[in-house]
């Protein structure tokens, strides 16, 4: 699927829901608990989030994706991007993860770093297509399965 009118836009409070939808619409993988998301996504001191929407052929507007990063000093750390499993491979991810990014840069970041499963080769492609580099492991770092961390980063330092 190809060429789907997407809008980014901020999160808002009332998107928690939709948001652990999508990360649940994905049922192989390990999922944050909703509280989490509550919590982060209730701090606006604390997390940037964007939200990915395509708009039906009633005109009504659907979140399908989202992204939440933190920037401290001049460090972007992505905890985490997804987009709704049936609208995957359509390029959703890659506007949402270069709204992240520009928004990175805007706020003088010189870094997006970032960890990842070992095992979800998907998302490791999907960033080394923006050249995030492995910038190291961290031993047993996710559970639920245990299992490794590869941290990666993105130099946006000039
Ligand atoms: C990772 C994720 C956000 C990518 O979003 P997406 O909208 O499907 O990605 P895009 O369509 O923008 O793809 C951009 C590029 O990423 C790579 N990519 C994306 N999905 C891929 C897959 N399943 N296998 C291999 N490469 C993939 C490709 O290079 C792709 O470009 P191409 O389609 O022109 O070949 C999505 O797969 C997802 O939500 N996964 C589940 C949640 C997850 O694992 N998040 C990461 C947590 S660390």
């Amino acid at each position: 699927m190809k060429a789907l009118q997407v809008r980014i836009r901020k999160v808002r409070k009332g998107d928690v829901d939709r948001i652990v939808d999508i990360e649940r619409s994905w049922h192989h993988l390990s999922h944050w608990s909703i509280d989490s998301y509550y919590r982060l996504l209730n701090d606006d001191s604390f997390t940037s989030s964007f939200v990915a929407e395509i708009e039906d052929e009633h005109g009504r507007l659907h979140i399908v994706g989202f992204v939440i990063f933190h920037i401290a000093a001049d460090i972007s750390e992505i905890y985490n991007i997804a987009v709704e499993s049936r609208t995957a491979r359509s390029g959703i991810g890659k506007q949402l993860m270069a709204a992240a990014i520009d928004e990175s840069e805007r706020r003088h970041a010189r870094k997006v770093v970032l960890e990842v499963r070992k095992s979800n080769n998907p998302a490791i492609n999907f960033y080394l297509g923006f050249d995030f580099r492995i910038a190291g492991e961290r031993r047993n770092y996710y559970s639920n399965p245990v299992e490794d961390a590869y941290v990666m980063e993105l130099d946006i330092s000039d």
